[in-house]
């Protein structure tokens, strides 16, 4: 298993020959995703045993009844929940990186790796604003950024306020993303949920519900969006960041998926604010075009993370040696990670940032441009306007299950990936534009079939 064998030749031949092939796709197929079970225990059955198996064998099993039952997130036809679109670059790289067995838990083992991950997590500090002593690392996803930062806004204001203590809570918007909520419950925190009136969070909206509330002292941070999910709305960072700093809470942006925006000059000032968070995320797997998975957890000071986060061990005491040393284990909740900001290193530096940000800014225009389409069909609602790459709209006269026949038969036909959401309690469709060739002509065939 560990040697080079006539096994291992075989393998290397028939895997990187797959890979290769995979990587050449373009543009990369839908696929199909859910499969009834009996079908996949079947194609796998009998694998899992004590004797080996040809590698061919079980290649043919992934390729032929595995893999096509995976829609595929990267596909320009993919246009539901929030897609992926890794680079050509990115991908090969994340091979590299698999290959290297990289363990990026301290700079004593992994200097190298973490000084690249360091550098585009500067870029992305850089630019949000925040000062040149912010930092943090990368984990899995934005749930984990959020976690983990979330843990460290607590325990600040754990230690500000001193023994005893409050159950303390968090004040978010009605469309802040699952993980928030999900975070909360884990950390035995309460949402102050503050209405809005546009789903848009603003300074004046936080600032009246927390005057309504009565115990402000109690809430340890505010939660703001800078992209949310189901409609890509970006919340008033300036205002809330003023809030945050009158009532003395941390500040933390959400921007696992819109956070990608900062690079697109159309929409850069709809951020403004983000320079005053007190932590930030955004997740590169999403709209900055890197493998799953990747998230970037940024802290304004990086030492409050280390002072919650950092695992002590005698067994680890040696990582801790070096004062110069940076850990990324130490400002997330993880030890053993993988380096996962190096594909995305790789990618920025091969192709340059202002690539990045022409394919960015290629999703927000083709967002633009559906809703152009859907308002030029007069069976069709814009239910509004779109700011980054997430269009929402209305079939007019349609029910739940017509939208459902809608998006299964586009499915079927591998036309695309589009299943409806719903919005203020109403099923609608809903285009989430990331991959910079999504073309046109389809936002039409989609748009057609709703005829
Ligand atoms: C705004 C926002 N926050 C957090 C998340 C969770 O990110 P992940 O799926 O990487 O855990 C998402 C995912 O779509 C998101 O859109």
């Amino acid at each position: 298993m560990h040697s080079v064998d006539a096994t291992t030749e075989q393998m290397i031949r028939s895997v990187l020959a797959y890979a290769e092939n995979r990587l050449r796709l373009d543009p990369v197929p839908l696929d199909e995703g859910s499969r009834d079970p009996s079908e996949l225990d079947l194609a796998v059955r009998g694998l899992l045993g004590d004797l080996p198996h040809n590698p061919d064998q079980v290649l043919g099993v992934y390729t032929s009844c595995l893999a096509p039952a995976v829609i595929s997130a990267d596909s320009p036809r993919f246009l539901g929940f929030i897609p992926a679109a890794p680079t050509k670059a990115s991908l090969l790289f994340d091979m590299l990186i698999s290959c290297a067995s990289i363990q990026g838990i301290s700079w004593l083992e992994a200097a190298g790796a973490i000084h690249a991950e360091n550098q585009v997590l500067r870029l992305i500090a850089d630019r949000a604003g925040l000062p040149p002593g912010a930092g943090g690392c990368f984990v899995s996803g934005g749930s984990a950024a959020n976690l983990s930062a979330l843990v460290v806004a607590r325990e600040v204001a754990k230690r500000a306020a001193g023994p005893g203590g409050h159950r303390w809570r968090v004040a978010v918007s009605t469309d802040a993303h699952s993980s928030i909520a999900s975070t909360l419950r884990i950390l035995e925190m309460d949402p102050l949920t503050v209405r809005t009136d546009d789903h848009r969070l603003t300074g004046p909206a936080l600032r009246a519900a927390i005057e309504a509330d009565g115990d402000p002292s109690s809430i340890a941070a505010v939660v703001a969006t800078s992209g949310t999910t189901n409609a890509g709305i970006i919340d008033d960072l300036a205002g809330v960041a003023a809030v945050c700093r009158e009532l003395g809470a941390w500040f933390h942006v959400d921007g696992a998926y819109g956070g990608a925006g900062l690079f697109a000059p159309s929409v850069r000032r709809a951020y403004d604010g983000i320079e005053h968070a007190d932590s930030f995320i955004v997740d590169p797997h999403k709209w900055l075009f890197a493998p799953f998975d990747c998230a970037a957890l940024l802290y304004r000071d990086p030492a409050l993370a280390r002072s919650v986060h950092r695992q002590d061990a005698s067994y680890l005491d040696v990582i801790h040696e070096s004062p110069a040393e940076w850990n990324p284990t130490d400002y997330a909740y993880h030890l053993t990670r993988r380096a996962r900001g190096l594909p995305l290193w790789f990618s920025l530096a091969v192709y340059g940032v202002r690539a990045y940000s022409d394919a960015i800014e290629a999703a927000i225009n083709r967002a633009r441009q559906a809703a152009a389409e859907i308002a030029d069909r007069d069976y069709l609602a814009l239910i509004r306007e779109p700011e980054l790459g997430v269009v929402l709209f209305r079939r007019t006269g349609w029910a739940p299950a017509q939208y459902t026949r809608w998006a299964d038969q586009l499915l079927h036909d591998q036309v695309a990936f589009i299943p409806p959401t719903a919005w203020e309690g109403e099923t609608v469709a809903r285009f989430a534009f990331l991959h910079p060739h999504t073309p046109i002509d389809l936002v039409r065939e989609i748009l057609n079939r709703m005829a």
